[in-house]
């Protein structure tokens, strides 16, 4: 497994990959990796002949009071993992390699971005788009694979792809739970023992509200009980269940519906969401 720390180092490394006629897939991510990130590799590796992983926090879709200084670093049990995974090359830049002009960036996030996760990181998804699209500039992946439990951003990231024509073809990968069916997440390591078991309640509440959703059952208050039960254990920054391809309210032309929360535990954000045909 090659560690590329700069550009010129992975650019290498890919046309060599493309002299011999082999496609590559790209795993984007900030480091701190768990199950979840490993599942993408895996998936990666069945789409195509290489595999890139990327590892860099990106300053520019953390708010001011978000946690980007305290993010967590796991560099050296990252590349462990890597290797077992089986991954090609990782790439480790600075921000220097990802943005030599700088921050300033001309590309917005599409409508997709508007609402939910927006409401409370006005910017972000801005900042999420504006890495993704340089990262597929250094290594102009044929595949792209993203995590289901960012469902917000997968959408975000689709629309760029479709509305910029970029020749990418972007997978998503089922969210990996903890037994306990927490979702795993990097920032779950914000978390005390008992903040873990608390936790289990987001995925409880979200399954509980998805057989009511199939139920038929009135939406408005089995939301408003859904959010009573959360609310005991969080402070709720959404709950929503909406059109799972347009992130608007449920209409007859409905096929697939999300049920998306953001939620705070303490100082820890979390968030999870349900996907499912409407039936
Ligand atoms: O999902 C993430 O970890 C990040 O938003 C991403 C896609 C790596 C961009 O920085």
């Amino acid at each position: 497994m090659q560690v590329c720390v700069n550009n010129q180092q992975l650019a290498e490394a890919v046309s060599m990959w493309r002299a011999q006629g082999k496609t590559i897939a790209f795993v984007p991510t900030m480091g701190g990796l768990h199950a979840g990130h490993l599942s993408l590799t895996h998936q990666a590796k069945k789409n195509a002949d290489k595999v890139v992983v990327s590892i860099f926090v990106n300053p520019t879709q953390f708010g001011e009071n978000e946690d980007f200084d305290n993010y967590p670093n796991t560099l050296e049990q990252d590349l462990i993992q890597l290797k077992a995974c089986q991954v090609d090359a990782v790439f480790t830049p600075d921000k220097g390699q990802v943005y030599p002009d700088g921050f300033e960036s001309h590309l917005k996030a599409g409508s997709l971005s508007q609402g939910l996760c927006s409401d409370s990181r006005p910017g972000h998804f801005d900042g999420v788009v504006q890495v993704v699209h340089r990262l597929f500039e250094i290594i102009k992946p044929d595949v792209a694979i993203f995590g289901q439990k960012d469902y917000q951003q997968l959408l975000v990231i689709r629309q760029m792809v479709r509305e910029m024509s970029l020749p990418i073809e972007i997978l998503s990968g089922d969210i990996v739970r903890e037994d306990s069916g927490l979702a795993m997440s990097t920032r779950n390591q914000y978390l005390s023992t008992e903040e873990q078991e608390i936790a289990t309640k987001i995925y409880q509440v979200l399954t509980q509200l998805k057989q009511v959703v199939l139920s038929s059952e009135a939406l408005a208050p089995a939301i408003a009980h859904s959010k009573a039960v959360l609310s005991q254990d969080f402070k709720i920054e959404y709950l929503s269940v909406l059109d799972a391809n347009t992130l608007k309210s449920i209409t007859d032309n409905t096929a697939q519906i999300a049920i998306l929360c953001a939620v705070f535990l303490g100082s820890t954000r979390l968030i999870d969401n349900i996907v499912f045909d409407k039936g």
